[in-house]
């Protein structure tokens, strides 16, 4: 099971937008696989080109490779106090990726789906350059919103290049751009259309997806990859001042991120990336057109197994509205951790993440209310209230005794419930089995409330309740582990055991003496969200 997470460009800190719609499902999923016994790498990597990256080093004094390396390793440090479980975090800026890219592009060219052909590019002579992608605003020549990007529309999601653009003008100094013809290498997605369409039919892909991807088949464009410099990224072989087109390279930093971690672990690539796999990747609805059509595409010239499933998440809204940062709603992970419990943020947005691309919506009060009442209150509190009670009681779990009709009916449904989890998160359906692992902490909590220890008098009755109840903190614990990786770690260590996998739930004993019992998790208080909304208020 070979799990990758899109790259994030290493050019700012990460918002909560990239951790809902593909680092926390992907983290989620893979931290399941692996307590399913399954071999799981799970790969990441900044994707470090291209002229944003280019644009905004220059904007604080930097060289492009010192600017990435910083933003690399701020974010890798934001994903590991979010529990990130990444296998590696790898840089597309990379000997790797430079070899890797050269591989693809050879490949490519012997396969004979590369052409070079004259094209006009928009030129600015104000800053006398070429001026490539995302140097170039104007109209989207398909649906006619204004200021976007010279490589794609962020309304409508078509990808173009700059010289499509209507009223096109230069992003630096707003000049009107003229043209001048320079040579670029294609790549031909026309020809790849039959190869796509037995693709998307014959993958298991995300169906919401597939469906709107389909329409795409019928205008397929070939694809430039080229950028002239100056131009953050990696040299073309053979071609004088001219680079890969980031996108080119940034899919190639899934593999190269792979050999990375082959070559730290005397594996081979073929081990990993191979067909008899399954290849996952999880990306933002964005980022569709490059995951569904072209990655594809260049996989199968180069003769690289194919993606398995590409799940795909929508936009991530705060307040209702589209993230903003002169809005003061471009909410920063590492903001949020400075503050609250990363398992707080993990679960709040686990619950906001269906298995589709419909957009979710952060809220700082259902933040809050999510929390307080449902982690806290109907697991934490759990938790709590069902451990401390054994340490009131000597602190060991007691072995089962003389069973109830009701306990029995709870030791039922404690049989089955790891297997009602895994079947949604067997399916990537994240949000859906943790809404089961919350409903089945729902009646953890009922069963200890109607069986009320403390009302027991008779000792065989009494330890058969807090058996089960134990084993259902064990139980949810597990279950929650992928989710709540800090805390199911936690009460682990009060429980006295180290769980490896899913099946360490059946042959759960009596017998460990608690340790430490404490809360899991501190309350949010009003203060916090309302100090929370006022610095949004504040700067927007
Ligand atoms: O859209 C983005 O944020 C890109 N950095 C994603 C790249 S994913 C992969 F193809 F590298
Ligand atoms: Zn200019």
């Amino acid at each position: 099971m070979l799990i990758t997470a899109a790259l994030p460009y290493a050019n700012g800190d990460l918002h909560l937008g990239g951790i809902r719609s593909t680092y926390l499902p992907a983290d989620v999923f893979a931290r399941y696989c692996r307590l399913q016994g399954r071999p799981v790498l799970y790969v990441c990597a900044s994707d470090e080109h291209g002229t944003p990256i280019e644009v905004n080093a220059a904007k604080e004094k930097m060289k492009p490779d010192a600017f990435v390396k910083k933003y690399h390793d701020r974010q890798e440090k934001d994903f590991q106090k979010l529990g990130m479980s990444f296998d590696v975090f790898h840089r597309t800026h990379s000997e790797e990726n430079h070899v890797l890219a050269k591989r693809f592009y050879d490949a490519a060219q012997e396969k004979g789906v590369l052409f070079t052909k004259a094209v006009e590019q928009t030129y600015c002579p104000k800053d006398e350059r070429f001026l490539p992608d995302r140097f170039v605003k104007g109209t989207c020549p398909f649906c006619a919103a204004a200021d976007q990007y010279g490589d794609g529309c962020e309304k409508c999601g078509k990808v173009y290049s700059p010289a499509d653009l209507k009223e096109p003008h230069c992003a630096l100094c707003k000049t009107v751009p003229t043209k001048k013809t320079t040579e670029h290498v294609f790549f031909k997605l026309s020809a790849c259309g039959p190869f796509l369409y037995r693709y998307l039919s014959e993958t298991n892909l995300q169906s919401d997806v597939v469906a709107y991807v389909r329409n795409w088949l019928s205008g397929l464009k070939d694809w430039d990859i080229t950028r002239d410099g100056p131009y953050f990224g990696i040299p073309i072989p053979g071609r004088k001042d001219q680079f890969f087109y980031v996108w080119f390279d940034a899919p190639i930093g899934y593999v190269a991120a792979t050999q990375a971690w082959c070559t730290a672990n005397q594996k081979d690539l073929a081990d990993w990336w191979n067909s008899k796999n399954e290849i996952v990747h999880f990306i933002g609805k964005d980022i569709v057109y490059h995951h569904y059509l072209f990655w594809p595409a260049m996989l199968d010239t180069a003769g690289f197994a194919l993606p398995t499933r590409i799940p795909t998440r929508g936009y991530l809204n705060v307040e209702g509205e589209k993230m903003s940062k002169s809005r003061g709603t471009f909410i920063l992970v590492k903001d949020v951790l400075a503050r609250f419990h990363p398992d707080s943020l993990r679960y709040y947005l686990c619950t906001i993440t269906p298995n589709t691309t419909v957009d979710g919506n952060f809220a700082w009060a259902d933040f809050q209310a999510k929390v307080n009442s449902e982690l806290i209150g109907a697991y934490g509190n759990f938790v709590y209230r069902c451990l401390s009670f054994i340490v009131k009681k000597g602190g060991t779990i007691p072995p089962l005794g003389m069973k109830t009709e009701l306990d029995a009916a709870f030791e039922k449904e404690l049989s089955t419930f790891s297997d009602v989890v895994a079947k949604d998160l067997d399916q990537i359906g994240v949000k859906e089995a943790l809404e089961k692992i919350m409903a089945f902490a729902a009646k953890s909590n009922k069963y200890f409330n109607d069986r009320a220890p403390w009302k027991l008098t008779d000792q065989s009755e009494l330890d058969t309740v807090l058996h089960l109840s134990a084993k259902a903190v064990f139980a949810l614990a597990l279950a929650l582990s992928p989710y709540l990786p800090f805390s199911s770690g936690d009460v682990f260590a009060q429980l006295g055991v180290k769980p490896k996998s899913w099946a360490d739930l059946s042959p759960f004993k009596a017998g460990p003496t608690l340790q430490d019992v404490k809360p899991l998790f501190a309350r949010i208080e009003d203060e916090a969200v309302a100090e929370e909304v006022g610095k949004m208020k504040k700067s927007g």
